[in-house]
């Protein structure tokens, strides 16, 4: 018989509520030293709300917490890292002003002689950090310069740079490509050898059952099952938490292609400070009524600065042709395009999308307040409305229409900005990752709605980090390699093999 390995961390009998939501009710933790432990569950399953009473940032209603076999109380995240524990938090919270190497020491910056800011130091650790995680961000750069997974692998470096002994990862991998969630996962490997324990939260079954020695799942905010990953199944663990059995994927038939909606050609977007001189090359497609188009690619590849110009969202200073219905278009603004029935769902929820000072009524409804109007004046009940269909039809859930936006787990305020543009009637839906984040019953609900919607004659342009949601819902796909377009798939001959080998062209 062997003994079990002492716990790193033990958390019983935990309840935390907020208004209106009982988050986490009477659940029980223990996580052994050294073992990578994943916490699943669906959307508001209160996985990040647990994580973060571990990691100082609320305190629970009641309940205790034991680090390394002592009780431990943390007044905030700081006390947390004095005994060893680091967060990687779901939402990205960095100062986008600062440069990267700032971002990783905040608050701790190292100094040198005469007490000045050793900006030198701080560099060359991030140099290490980055090189371990095999990034190529440079610590000078201004981190809101950076796209969403770079800024990711930021908050990686972050909590590595602080040598904890137990490291909580909140999905971390939601907006890494493939490549870089492998390079992660070697990173955490690492860690493992070295004695570090791992809380992981992930969305993504194949990750979780190549990383985790253990699983503990939660379902509304109750502990249902901790299970030793060789004993059980993706599928087993997906059920435990919906509390119900989920269809395959396996909806996708045919839909009938309808006239011609966009027309895109020659499209080059120029990148003057860049050698390659260019973030888009001689675009060339076509988008039909009722299609979804997948657009592959790596990071970098210029998947969202395609969609941000269709949007105009982007950079102006893009030469070629975008024709609408057969009229070239141009976009100076999102809201001229929002006017032609064009509407994006972006892959960055908090620099694009929400909107920290409304309630859940308010930030869906708010592209389409005009029908809000009555008399020239908002009407509450009117906004109340709109927001009720959107919330159902994406399965947000929410104490209500008034609860505060920034309250919703991560995976429910995505849902949010899906019902948004869903409420705008749009003609062409320019969908950037929308499932990050999302858990697997409700992306399957997701797809059911986009399908629908594309039998009703809508048009989506869909890029996705994950490969296998593009193979899943994409009629035809187009792969970006370095700002060119490598390949046209069409659903028959797509694979993540050739899917792939074009990403990696050239
Ligand atoms: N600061 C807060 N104020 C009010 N309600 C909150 C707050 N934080 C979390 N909640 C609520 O607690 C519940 C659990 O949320 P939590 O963020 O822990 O879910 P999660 O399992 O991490 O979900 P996701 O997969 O979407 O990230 C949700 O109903 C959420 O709305
Ligand atoms: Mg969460």
């Amino acid at each position: 018989m062997t003994t079990p390995l002492p716990f790193a961390v033990r958390m019983l009998g935990i309840t935390k509520r907020f208004p209106g939501v009982v988050a986490l009710d009477d659940v029980t933790l223990e996580v052994r030293r050294g073992e990578v432990h994943a916490i699943c569950g669906e959307n508001g399953a209160g996985k990040s709300t647990l994580m973060k009473i571990l990691s100082g940032v609320y305190q629970p209603d009641c309940g205790i917490l034991e680090v390394d076999g002592s009780a431990a109380s943390f007044t905030g995240t700081r006390d947390a890292e004095r005994s060893g524990i680091a967060i990687i938090h779901q939402e990205l919270a960095l100062v986008e002003d600062l440069p990267v190497a700032a971002n990783v020491f905040l608050g701790r910056e190292r100094r040198g002689l005469l007490g000045l800011v050793d900006d030198r130091s701080m560099e060359d650790e991030c140099e290490r950090l980055f090189s371990l995680l095999e990034c190529s961000v440079s610590p000078r750069d201004r981190t809101g310069s950076l796209r969403v997974g770079d800024q990711q692998l930021v908050e990686i470096a972050k909590a590595l740079s602080l040598e904890a002994s137990i490291v909580v990862m909140d999905e971390p991998t939601s907006a890494l490509t493939e490549a870089e969630s492998v390079r992660l996962e070697r990173t955490i490997q690492r860690l493992v050898s070295q004695g570090t324990t791992i809380l992981y939260i992930s969305h993504k079954m194949d990750e979780v059952f190549r990383l985790a020695d253990r699983i503990t799942v939660l379902r509304d905010g109750r502990h249902v099952k901790t299970v030793d990953t060789s004993a059980t199944s993706p599928r087993e663990v997906t059920g435990w938490m919906v509390g119900r059995d989920i269809a395959g994927h396996g909806f996708h038939q045919e839909r009938p292609r309808g006239a011609k909606i966009l027309e895109v050609r020659q499209l080059t977007l120029p990148w003057p400070e860049h050698p390659r001189g260019y973030r888009l090359k001689d675009i060339s497609f076509d988008l039909h009524a009722g299609e979804i188009l997948g657009v592959a690619g790596l990071m970098g590849a210029g998947r969202t600065e395609l969609l941000e110009v269709l949007f105009g969202a982007g950079e102006d200073t893009w030469t070629g042709t975008v024709s609408l219905y057969g009229k070239s278009v141009r976009f100076d603004h999102p809201s001229e395009a929002c006017r032609a029935r064009i509407a994006m769902v972006s892959e960055d929820r908090k620099r694009l999308g929400l909107f920290p000072d409304l309630d859940v009524a308010g930030n869906v409804s708010l592209c389409a307040l005009h029908e809000a109007l009555r008399n020239g004046l908002l009407s509450r009940a009117a906004e109340e409305d709109l927001a009720a269909g959107p919330v159902r039809d994406t399965g947000v859930k929410t104490p209500g229409l008034h609860a505060a936006i920034t309250g919703l787990s991560g995976g429910n305020q995505q849902k949010c900005i899906i019902g948004r543009w869903l409420l705008t009637k749009p003609e062409v839906l320019l969908l950037d990752d929308p499932t990050r984040g999302i858990d697997v019953g409700a992306k399957a609900e997701l797809y059911t709605l986009i399908d629908r919607l594309c039998r009703q004659g809508l048009g989506v342009i869909l890029t996705s980090s994950e490969l296998p949601e593009l193979l899943t819902l994409a009629d035809r796909i187009i792969v970006l390699a370095e700002g060119r377009l490598t390949a046209e798939l069409p659903r028959s001959g797509a694979t993540e093999a050739r899917i792939m080998e074009a990403a990696t062209a050239g």
